[in-house]
């Protein structure tokens, strides 16, 4: 028989282990993710299946099963908004994400923030929260490049960094981020750069925030341009955004498709163009009557890098153009859309397009 003392010291010990325990967990960083699709939730036939698998097909559940080392880093719980692969993505979905991140963030239980997501449009959903979100608090977006079955899948690994990040201290203030492949991106600069390697986002030039390696995010720079809480947009009380299109240019381009964006109602388009957002005169005429019409247009260029000047090679102030600045023609279409809810004065437009 056990002495009594030493069965109260052992009750003692127990309860202390369990309270430690306790206190661990509830210290930990409540993060939601939110799933939308993608790669990340890919299923393919075999092990060695990379490319020609099925985006989408796995739910929220399963992919934090799938990692349980989230436990030790988070309070995570999950939540399935879409199972859309990204080419599927689109403003209906932009808004109604924006609106349930926005929900998230105003509560005290929500710390941060992860979305996964197909990696083709991710730059994109990014950019788009990084202008609506209004909190502080992280929102990391994540996806991957190989199924969940691929052998080496990046999933398991990219969404651990995500959550990590997204609970972390340093990543309050800095914007909507990208987690993939150990590095942090900004939302307004990042780009995918490969049809199917891991190490396919970048930020050429303007370079990356910083890497996730030893279970903790490091920052070493911070976006400067206004973002999330600091932007004056609002999608609260919008159901729908205006309809901005992309007319892409290469030699011997005609006018075709900015006709027929025009024709079919475009409130604005950011034309793709050459060089330093060059427009070839078989399409600037096209371009100049859709102004008269109300249609707002955006000069930004094909080449990836580098800024589009104002009045450089065409006359802006002349043809009543903004210029896109940095931002690459998929992402000027996003903030044209939501600089025409607030305005069509396109002085006002330029601004913001130096500001965002
Ligand atoms: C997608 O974007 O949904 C498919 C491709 C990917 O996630 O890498």
């Amino acid at each position: 028989m056990l002495p009594s003392t030493f069965i109260q010291r052992l009750c003692a010990l127990l309860f202390f282990l369990l309270a430690a325990a306790v206190q661990a967990q509830t210290a930990l960083p409540r993060v939601t993710i939110l799933a939308t699709g993608g790669t990340i939730a890919g299923t393919g036939a075999t092990s060695t299946t990379t490319v020609g698998y099925t985006a989408a097909t796995v739910g929220i559940d399963s992919l934090i099963k799938g990692v349980p080392e989230l436990q030790k880093v988070a309070r995570v719980s999950g939540e399935q908004v879409f199972q859309i692969a990204s080419e599927n993505m689109g403003n209906e979905q932009w808004l109604v994400l924006a609106k349930r991140v926005n929900t998230l963030l105003a509560q005290p239980d929500v710390d941060g923030i992860v979305i996964t997501h197909g990696t083709d449009t991710l730059e994109e959903t990014a950019y788009f929260l990084d202008l609506v979100v209004k909190s502080k608090k992280p929102v990391v977006l994540v996806g991957a490049m190989r199924p969940s079955t691929a052998l080496s899948a990046d999933g398991p690994i990219n969404l651990y960094n995500a959550v990590l990040t997204a609970g972390s201290q340093e990543a309050i203030g800095k914007g909507v981020l990208v987690v993939m492949n150990d590095q942090i991106h900004a939302a307004r600069d990042v780009t995918k750069t490969n049809t199917t390697t891991p190490d396919t986002f970048k930020t050429p030039e303007l370079g990356m925030l910083g890497y996730v390696v030893g279970n903790r995010p490091h920052f070493y720079r911070a976006p400067v341009r206004r973002h999330t809480v600091d932007t004056e947009f609002d999608v609260g009380q919008l159901s729908a955004l205006p309809d901005v299109e992309i007319a892409y240019t290469y030699a011997n381009v005609g006018p075709a498709a900015v006709n027929a964006f025009v024709a079919g109602g475009a409130k604005g388009i950011v034309h793709a163009g050459v060089g330093d957002g060059s427009l070839p005169n078989r399409v600037r005429p096209a371009l100049s009557a859709a102004r008269q019409k109300g249609v707002v247009i955006g000069r930004a260029s094909r080449v990836g890098q580098g800024i589009v000047a104002r009045n450089g090679e065409a006359n802006d102030d002349e043809l009543d153009f903004v210029v896109a600045d940095t931002l690459n023609p998929q992402k000027a279409r996003i903030l044209l859309m939501l600089a025409l809810t607030r305005t069509r004065d396109t002085r006002e437009i330029q601004r913001m397009f130096y500001a965002y």
